[in-house]
Parts: C-alpha cells; structure tokens; sequence
C-alpha cells in the first residue's frame, strides 16, 4: 500500500509502498478513504520523535475491510460499514503506526460508525479533536456528560473531577480559541451537558472577529463573543460573566500569556484547562491563582506513550474507558456537528508541501502564510482534509 512515511533524518516525510498492516484479535482492518491533519501531524515530522520508516499522521476515516474477532470485546462491526477514528502515528518514540496510508488498523473498540449524511471528509475532521474536546470538557473540568463511562478503575490522576463541578444556577463557561477545531467542538459539548444537567449555560467566546456571526449561530450558539485581538479581552470577559468571572475556562490555544489571561478570568474556585503542557513550553506563567488542567488525547488509547521529550502519557484504563464511551454515543447518533472541512488536492502526495506547509512546526498563533493558491490560504475554523 501506499502511507506517509517520517525520515527523521532529513525532517520529512515522503509516500513509499509498504506492507498492508494484518489484524490482530480485537482489531479491524480498515480501506482509508480521507484523512485529516492536526499540528502534531506536522509538529513532529518537522522535529521528529520517532525513527525513520513510521506511518505519519492521526485522523481517518474509511471502511471496514475485515474484523478479527476477540470473544473477549465482542463487537457489532462488519465488513463495508463507514467508520472513523485516530491513530498516534510518528508523534512518539514507541514503535505505533499512524493513519495517512491506504490501510490500518485500528482496535474494534476506538472507532465510531459514520452515519449516511456524514460524508467521509467530515468524518476524518471529528474524532482527535472532539475527544480532546469532549476528555477537557466532561473528564477534566467534570460538566455532566450526555453518556456515562466506568469511573471505578481508580488509575484517574488527582485532578480529574465527576459529575458537574459547579455548585448550582448559572453555569458560565469561556472557551479561548473558539474558532480552532478543538473550541468549534468545545462548544458543542457545552451545549450538550446543559442539556444533561438542565443547568442553564453562559457560553462565552474569544474568536477573530471574522468568525462572529459563525459562532453565534447553530450548532455552537455563542452568547458572547470577544475578539483576541483586542487587549483587553480579559476585562471583557469577566465583565459579561456579571463581575465576578467564570466558572471554566478552556485555553485551546495555550501559547505565550494566553493561559495566565484565560485564568484571568476565572471566578474564585473556577478551574481552567489547556490543550499543551507547561512542560511543552509553550506557555508560560507563574503565581496562578488555580494550576491549569493539562492532559493529551492520546490516554483515550490505553497505552503508555512516550512523548514530547522525556514525557510519557500513562496509559490510563478509565481515559480509554472513557474515549469507547464518547465514540459509542457518536455511533448511536450523539449530536455533534463536524467541523467545517478545507478538501485539499493532491492526496497524500501534497501533505506534506500543502497540509504541512500551512499548519507549520511552530506556534498556532504564529502560522505564516506566503503562498498564493486558493487552498492555500490561512487555516481558519476549517480542517484540512485529503482523500486518500
Ligand atoms: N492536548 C491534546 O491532546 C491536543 C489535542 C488536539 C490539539 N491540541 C493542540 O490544540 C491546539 C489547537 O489545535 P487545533 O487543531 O484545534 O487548531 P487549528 O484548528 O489549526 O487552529 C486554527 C485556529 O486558531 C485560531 N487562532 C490562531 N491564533 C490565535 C490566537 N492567538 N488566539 C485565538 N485563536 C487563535 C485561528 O482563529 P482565527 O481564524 O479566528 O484568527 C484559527 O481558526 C494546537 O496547539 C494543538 O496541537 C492538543
């Protein structure tokens, strides 16, 4: 088959043929249809940890090829249905194969069904960001969640919170960045566990202005929006969250002083969380008044995963748990709308001159952009996405 491969030497990565993967008990043999891209994709074949000759790349979306049964995690899969999922490829040193190739495979467990009216680009935009969203949102700062998972593993770290963290009334809730892949489904999520808890909502937004009219309408329904340009957004916030801050705050941008402003805006006792890592270095800020809330989409795996410098993600039983439980409300049709998608040309061929070239290796904030093809212009509440 065809894939994406990391030559860690010369910090890229080209499209060779390589053996078509087999799977083993518990996993599904998957025909990749489209792909798409996320900053780690990039991040890490630009400063690779991972040797040469690893398949690059997370988020896919295919068909089922063939199921290898494991009588102990039964499964409803079959061959021909339209399914999604994602991959941890090249972005750690252990040995895990990623997902920009013709096939993979995937355990049975951590795909979802796609459903008809969702078309298979859309599909690959969902399922590394809305779990990040959904882990932040309902595992991290601990809003009910609109399907319930098994908490009694007891490996959770200590700041993971259940059940609805706010005492009562008003729940009020900023999401910074809202026009990323990761707050456009933050958002969604929010909405859903209003619904589960009944508590009414005040969702607040940091966006360019150019994204205003998109966020204030269906399906993120913002009530209020501020532009990340102006200096003052922090005041801002706390002034439409009555005076007195809000009660969480989600960071999806986590560079240079954004996390210190985000907690900025917190009420007393607020909790906050952010998509990188203090020890990630791309942020910075000390004597906060609450330490943010760190944690990397690849626990909903279940495996260890060495990464980012000396950092390992443990492999965490109720993260996992967790992530089939949000993939199983996506396949009985859990209401969430995919993320706006950019079809780029060229197939895998032009991921990394195109795709990679417009995510870059550096900061979210700081993307340059200097070429002129229409597909080429500034990555803006829209994922890029290929057809394999
Ligand atoms: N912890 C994890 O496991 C995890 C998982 C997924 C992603 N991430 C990280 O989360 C971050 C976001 O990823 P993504 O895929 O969601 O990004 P993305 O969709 O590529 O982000 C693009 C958006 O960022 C917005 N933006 C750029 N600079 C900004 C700033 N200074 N303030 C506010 N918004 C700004 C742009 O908004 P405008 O167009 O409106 O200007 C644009 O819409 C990345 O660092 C990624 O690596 C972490």
């Amino acid at each position: 088959m065809r894939a994406l491969i990391l030559n860690s030497e010369l910090q890229t990565a080209t499209v060779q043929r390589v053996s078509a993967p087999r799977p083993g008990p518990g996993e599904v043999l998957i025909r990749v249809h489209s792909i798409a891209l996320n900053p780690v994709d990039a991040l890490y074949v630009a400063h690779p940890l991972g040797a040469t000759g690893r398949i690059v790349g997370s988020d896919f979306s295919g068909t089922v090829v063939e199921v290898a049964h494991d009588p102990a995690s039964p499964t409803d899969l079959a061959p021909s249905q339209r399914v999604a999922g994602f991959l941890q490829g090249a972005c750690s040193i252990n040995p895990r194969p990623g997902a920009f190739a013709e096939y993979l495979v995937c355990p049975t467990d951590l795909v979802w069904r796609v459903p008809d009216a969702v078309s298979f680009s859309e599909a690959a935009a969902v399922s590394l960001c809305a779990l990040t969203a959904a882990q932040a949102v309902f595992y991290r700062l601990g809003l009910s969640a609109p399907f319930s998972w098994d908490t009694s593993s007891g490996d959770q770290r200590e700041e993971v919170a259940h059940g609805d963290a706010a005492a009562a009334g008003l729940v009020r809730f900023f999401i910074y960045g809202a026009s990323t892949s990761v707050g456009l489904y933050a958002a969604q999520l929010v909405r859903r566990a209003a619904e589960a808890s009944g508590r009414e909502v005040q969702l607040i937004g940091a966006a360019s202005k150019a994204r205003f009219n998109m966020l204030r309408a269906a399906p993120y329904a913002y009530d209020a929006l501020v532009d990340y340009r102006d200096p003052d957004w922090p005041s801002q916030v706390r002034e439409m969250a009555g005076g007195e801050g809000v009660d969480f705050g989600y960071d999806c941008i986590s560079e240079g002083s954004t996390v210190e402003k985000v907690t900025g805006t917190l009420r007393e006792g607020g909790k906050v969380a952010v998509v990188r890592s203090r020890e990630g270095r791309a942020w910075a800020a000390e004597n906060l008044a609450t330490e943010p809330i760190y944690g990397a989409v690849w626990e909903g795996l279940g495996a260890d995963v060495q990464y980012y410098g000396n950092m390992l993600v443990r492999a965490s039983r109720e993260a996992r748990t967790f992530a089939v439980a949000f993939y199983r409300w996506l396949s009985d049709g859990g209401q969430l709308e995919a993320n706006p998608v950019r079809r780029m040309p060229g197939g895998l061929d032009q991921v990394v001159s195109d795709g990679f070239a417009l995510l870059g290796s550096g900061l979210v904030g700081n993307r340059d952009g200097n070429r002129s093809e229409e597909w080429m212009r500034p990555i803006s509440a829209e994922k890029l996405v290929y057809d394999i």
